[in-house]
């Protein structure tokens, strides 16, 4: 690694961390500023048989979004949420509300062609309208607000991207503009496009303004209760408790009930946040996003994506993100998980009038082949089961799509978005590219950095590291705490056995596979794995929890 490089990734001071050994609060040791301002949110634990209309696995916004649409139909819901209300990407988000989507609309067109893509914009719109609209209607108090947003170059962009993203958009019947300047950013060079009419809100207050609304209307949300066992007649928890019924909705990010289909079309991704002070009416209150680095070695630029959020009289938050990598493979590019927020630190630094930094956290976005959502009936399954995943950093829009279209498909009622976001579409002909880059970029990362580990090596792990070491000839993640404690996990993933690796920012074991995630005792806190690895502290034999 060259001086500047080394210099540049001097790790800056850790703000907040979580005490959250079981995963039940949130999947990581950093504190979010979402789950930090707001109370934690938790209801009853599931204790006897239920027999219900729709079974919901999933206590995020997707979930809930379904939850709230079914319950004002008059379905009877029952969700079972593993954590806390909010416990996985929706308290790591960052909440911006757009149809200026991450992806680009020329790639969507070309992909989708023009009537398609026409309806990607608007069911995009339509879902900040339906969240503004359920705001007003169940009183909800998010600090919701309509802003603009601004899409800026990256140096090593073209300005003919702009030109290209100027006429899809507006093709695809977004008033979008092009604009010389970008307010706000300290080293503004236009040109940019300005996307008017875009939003933003508080993600845990909207979430808990769902969770009141779906209880107000007679469902049934029972959070630490994990779906271990999941089919078409519904559900059975960790503790044998069945909840039967008659449609079963998988809304847990990464579907943990479909070992195969969308996981291979559509791949993990970290991503980075900083929250840093700015004084207060200094930046203009809009959202900004860069068009990333062309010249990364993905297939995905990565980008940032930044917005503001009040924090007290005297300043606003500056939440800023990026630096994203594939799940598990931050090695790849030999720059660890920890180090990415010193580089997002630069580029913030380099954009942005800010003071200290306050927060910092990481998250985990999935992102599909074909850049759109998979929402609706799980492929090869009964046809009552559906899923929806595939966020594409839009999980806040696309959840809310979920919500209407999953609702309609389990009510009869006809949708527009049913073929276009279909789950058992594939892309394959438009979107192929992707595919094999992905998988093949993925396949040659994870043989590249496999660990291969050496017997013995337990003694050479620093307190607060985790390594893969071997004993008995079988691959182990050993992690030694602070108080030197080792906790020490089988390595295989629960998934489908690749070996996971240690993530020293966020505490925990990441598979650079599909994404799945667990704890350092081993929970699971990110699918498809839905089975813990079996733990072992110190000298206790390995525990199945
Ligand atoms: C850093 C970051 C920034 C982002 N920024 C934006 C943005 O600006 N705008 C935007 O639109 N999107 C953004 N996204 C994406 C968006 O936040 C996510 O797509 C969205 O929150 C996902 O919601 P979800 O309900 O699908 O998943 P989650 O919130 O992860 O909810 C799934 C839930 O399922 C539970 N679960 C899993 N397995 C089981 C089981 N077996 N039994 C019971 N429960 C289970 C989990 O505990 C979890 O709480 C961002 C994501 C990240 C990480
Ligand atoms: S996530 Fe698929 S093997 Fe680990």
């Amino acid at each position: 690694m060259d001086e500047q490089l080394e210099e540049e990734l001097a790790i800056p001071q850790k703000i907040k961390t979580t005490d959250n050994v079981n995963g039940s609060a949130t999947s990581g040791s950093n504190a979010t500023y979402w789950l930090e301002s707001t109370q934690p949110l938790s209801s009853q634990i599931l204790n006897k048989g239920l027999k219900t209309d729709v079974v919901i696995v999933g206590g995020g916004i997707a979930g809930l979004s379904v939850a709230y649409n079914l319950v004002k139909a008059g379905k009877k819901v029952v969700v079972v949420e593993d954590g806390n209300i909010g416990s996985g990407e929706t308290g790591r988000t960052t909440a911006h509300l757009v149809n200026a989507l991450d992806d680009r609309y020329y790639d969507l067109e070309r992909m989708f062609g023009k009537d398609k893509t026409k309806l990607v914009a608007s069911s995009h719109t339509e879902a900040i309208n339906f969240i503004e609209n359920i705001i007003a209607i169940e009183n909800i108090e998010c600090e919701f607000k309509r802003v603009d947003g601004y899409l800026f170059l990256h140096p090593s962009d073209e300005p003919s991207t702009l030109d290209k993203e100027l006429k899809a958009c507006n093709e695809a019947g977004l008033q979008v503009e092009i604009s010389d300047e970008v307010p706000g950013l300290n080293d503004s060079t236009g040109p940019c496009l300005k996307f008017p009419d875009q939003a933003k809100f508080h993600p845990m207050k909207y979430l808990e303004g769902l969770y009141k609304a779906i209880i107000e209307k007679g469902g049934l949300v029972f959070t630490n209760t994990h779906a271990e066992i999941i089919d078409h007649t519904g559900i059975v928890t960790r503790d044998g408790h069945e909840v039967k019924a008659d449609h079963v909705v998988i809304a847990t990010n990464s579907p943990v009930n479909n070992k195969y289909i969308p996981h291979l079309q559509q791949y993990a991704y970290r991503t980075y946040v900083i929250g840093a002070r700015v004084k207060k009416d200094t930046l203009p209150d809009v959202l900004w996003w860069d068009t990333g680095d062309v010249n990364a070695n993905a297939e995905i630029p990565p980008y940032h994506y930044v917005r503001l959020q009040p924090l007290d009289d005297q300043y606003d938050l500056l939440i800023s993100g990026g630096e994203d990598h594939g799940t598990g493979l931050a090695d790849a590019e030999h720059i660890t998980e920890g180090e990415r927020y010193a580089l997002l630190e630069k580029w913030t630094r380099a954009h942005f009038e800010i003071e200290d930094i306050i927060y910092q956290w990481s998250g985990q976005v999935l992102e599909p082949m074909d850049s759109l959502a998979y929402i609706g009936r799980n492929p090869t399954d009964h046809k009552n089961v559906y899923i929806v995943t595939g966020d594409s950093g839009n999980g806040m829009t696309h959840a809310t799509i979920a919500g209407i279209l999953i609702k309609d498909l389990i009510v009869g009622n006809e949708n527009e978005w049913a073929d276009l976001y279909d789950p058992s579409r594939f892309k394959l002909f438009t979107a192929g590219k992707t595919f094999f880059k992905e998988v093949a970029q993925g396949l040659i990362s994870y043989i590249k950095t496999k660990p291969h580990p050496e017997d013995n090596e337990m003694e050479s792990i620093p307190a607060d590291e985790g390594k893969i070491v071997k004993m008995d000839g079988k691959p182990y993640g050993v992690y030694r705490d602070e108080a030197n404690q080792l906790h020490i996990v089988e390595a295989e993933c629960t998934h489908m056995k690749c070996i996971i690796k240690w993530n020293g920012d966020e505490k925990s074991w990441d598979c650079p596979c599909h994404g799945s995630r667990f704890t350092y005792e081993g929970q699971v806190i990110n699918g498809p794995a839905n089975r813990n690895l079996l733990y072992h502290k110190e000298d206790k034999v390995l525990v199945n929890r």
